[in-house]
């Protein structure tokens, strides 16, 4: 049934690096794929110095990361990712009218039999299936943060996906080393981010009405909900920009003024502080963190 060997990437961002290195690392051949030049510098930069640390740190033979490597390819050429193709993973900004296109353009190259996975944290695939040749064959297959080391992975059942294609992207996310959980329906946010959410939406309340700072909001979480990291701390990891984005995404479709992002999200959004990846959002990140 698994008869995967070339995966594309499409966004060489935060999570489709991350995404594409586990997936060759699994053995698979993998062509990561951004429209920006500077991406994709970046993302192949990040992937050289990682196998590096892993080699000197003694957990993989300099043989082997050398094998890894030869089997995984960064660029900007979209026909040279998406030819005889036959797992795509979608990790483009989560903006439904992005995805549609960046999931149209490679469609153009693509064989037949090719399985499109998205990564959204929130978008159910059936809002942009129909950018593809056969919807059937797109489902949403959710990475967690950072992808190379988060075991969890969502796997979602919509209605218009076909059970080889829900059985296939199960299958290699097992093989490719993680435990993924089946969602059995559609629905926004899925599992994890519907909870994660509930836990944000609060802290940022609280936040916005000056209850709390962001330290003891965090301090609170960890110590008394045993968390590993606080809900402000996460957010800074998965990226302000993203959250921000998910809740216009939401408010766009809603309408509802509740779906708005809170002010501590949109003050620091417009500002570029967009966390880790800025160098500030709810924390500073100087060079010693
Ligand atoms: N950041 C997280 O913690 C996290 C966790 C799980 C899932 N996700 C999901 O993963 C997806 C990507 O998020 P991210 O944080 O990696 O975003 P990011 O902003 O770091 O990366 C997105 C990349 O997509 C590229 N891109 C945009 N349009 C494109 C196109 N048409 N073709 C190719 N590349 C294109 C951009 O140049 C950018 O490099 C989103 O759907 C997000 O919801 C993010």
């Amino acid at each position: 049934m698994l008869n995967i060997k070339k995966v594309a990437v499409i966004g060489a961002g935060i999570m489709g690096n991350q995404i594409a290195m586990q997936t060759a690392i699994h053995g698979y051949t993998v062509y990561c794929y951004d429209i920006k030049k500077e991406i994709i510098e970046a993302a192949e930069n990040f992937s050289r110095e990682w196998f590096k640390k892993r080699i000197t740190k003694g957990k993989l033979q300099e043989e082997e990361a050398v094998q890894i490597q030869d089997r995984l390819f960064f660029t900007t050429d979209l026909e040279q990712a998406g030819t005889n193709v036959d797992l795509v993973i979608e990790a483009v900004s989560d903006i439904v009218a992005v995805k549609k296109k960046a999931l149209a353009a490679i469609d153009a190259y693509t064989p037949e039999h090719t399985i499109y996975a998205s990564n959204s944290s929130y978008i159910v695939s059936s809002r942009f299936a129909d950018a593809v040749k056969d919807p059937s064959k797109v489902l949403n297959l959710h990475f967690f943060n950072p992808a190379l080391v988060m075991k969890i992975v969502e796997v979602v059942k919509g209605e218009h996906v076909s059970e080889e294609t829900f059985e296939t992207a199960f299958a290699f996310a097992e093989s490719i080393g993680k435990n993924p959980v089946k969602v059995e329906k559609e629905i926004y946010g899925f599992v994890v981010n519907r909870i994660f959410s509930a836990l944000t939406r609060e802290a940022c309340y609280l936040l916005d009405q000056g209850i709390a700072s962001v330290q003891d909001i965090d301090k609170a979480v960890k110590g008394a909900l045993g968390h590993s990291m606080g809900p402000l701390e996460t957010l800074d990891m998965t990226g302000i920009d993203l959250e921000y984005n998910v809740y216009m995404e939401k408010f766009r479709t809603s309408g509802e003024p509740s779906d708005r992002p809170a002010s501590c999200l949109s003050e620091r959004y417009a500002r570029g502080e967009y966390g880790r990846k800025s160098g500030k959002g709810f924390y500073e990140y100087g060079k010693e963190t």
